[in-house]
């Protein structure tokens, strides 16, 4: 039996720029009918030409596969002009805090200095999306967040909060206490835990912001997912990064794993027999939470089993060398 996916999204995408896109559109959007693109460049995505320029250096390499990038501004201190032009562009602005991950040096260190900005967003229903880590011990940056979260949904209750990539158990108990508040997990945290990135041989490919967590953390992720929750949505944090930035002493962060999702999505929802409960993760809690409707493209999985290839470009994919399940067998879009 095949499985058959409407409007597929990734709420949570790095394309990154320059020649690295015509790898890494065509992967997603063969598989996608929209993603949110992440604006963490090396020069970041801080202004609306910019922004306009980067969408359309990624539509050159989807054409006529109907995916739609859904572009985010870098936060940082906007005027309520700039964010009047710029509202219809984008999805959300996407806030990480000072040098707390890949290119993030131009992020927030006073959040104290942002309370204007934030409600101006409010005003004009724009997005937060948040990158929400401390600065402090590794295992613990999120738990350490979720102050700052608390802080946000309680002094901005009609702004739309997303905490990006959540791992934590903490993480998922705090979006019962805040109905502006949303989540995206990545396939990755459902899979691993930190055992598998550093407890045998250091696995450069698994290794990302934030760390992957305890096995309590991955079965709170799993139960909430699996279990459908409505504040969560899929959002992979592909983070594609080329082998000599990954192989070396200061491996980068980032796991690339755009074109394994759906398949080894579909694999993990059957194994823990909700695969019922895809679709909601996978679109209808985004176009919910986001309010957003995107195009129609029907995604169709099939029970043919494939090896992941050790390299996509320079560019080693989750689950490299392994066997997935299921595979994408083809797309249809509404005319
Ligand atoms: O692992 C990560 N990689 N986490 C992030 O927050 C950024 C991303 C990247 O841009 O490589
Ligand atoms: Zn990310």
């Amino acid at each position: 039996m095949d499985i058959t996916l409407e409007s597929p999204l990734d709420m949570h995408l790095h394309l990154r720029e320059g020649d690295m896109l015509d790898l890494t559109v065509p992967l997603s959007a063969d598989h996608f009918a929209g993603a949110v693109i992440m604006p963490n460049l090396v020069v970041p995505v801080d202004s609306l030409d910019y922004l306009l320029n980067y969408r359309q250096a990624i539509e050159f390499y989807c054409t006529g596969k109907n995916f739609r990038p859904y572009m985010t501004l870098f936060f940082k201190n906007y005027s309520r002009q700039e964010l009047e032009e710029s509202r219809e562009q984008i999805l959300g602005i996407k806030l990480y805090p000072a040098g707390i991950t890949t290119q993030s040096e131009a992020g927030v260190s006073d959040f104290s200095a942002i309370e204007e900005t934030l409600s101006l967003m409010q005003e004009l229903k724009i997005p937060l999306l948040v990158h929400g880590e401390t600065n402090g011990f590794v295992l613990d940056r999120e738990s350490e967040f979720l102050d700052v979260y608390r802080s946000l949904a309680n002094r901005f209750s009609e702004l739309h909060i997303i905490m990006e990539h959540i791992t934590t158990a903490d993480a998922v108990e705090l979006l019962d206490e805040f109905a502006n508040l949303s989540a995206t997990v990545t396939l990755h945290h459902l899979m691993i835990t930190l055992d598998d990135v550093l407890g045998d041989l250091l696995r450069p490919d698994l290794f990302c912001k934030p760390v992957a967590k305890t096995p309590r953390d991955r079965s709170a992720l799993r139960e909430a997912v699996f279990g459908g929750h409505p504040q969560i949505m899929f959002g992979s944090d592909s983070a594609p990064h080329p082998r000599h930035k990954k192989e070396c002493i200061g491996c980068a962060a980032g796991v690339f794993s755009a074109p394994v999702a759906l398949p080894l999505l579909a694999q993990i929802f059957e194994d823990a027999g909700c695969l019922d409960r895809l679709q909601d993760f996978i679109s209808t809690n985004a176009c919910r939470r986001y309010r957003i409707t995107p195009s129609e493209k029907t995604v169709v999985l099939s029970p043919t089993a494939w090896q992941v290839p050790d390299y996509y470009g320079d560019v080693s994919p989750f689950f490299a060398g392994q066997t997935i399940r299921w595979s994408v067998n083809s797309t249809i879009s509404a005319k």
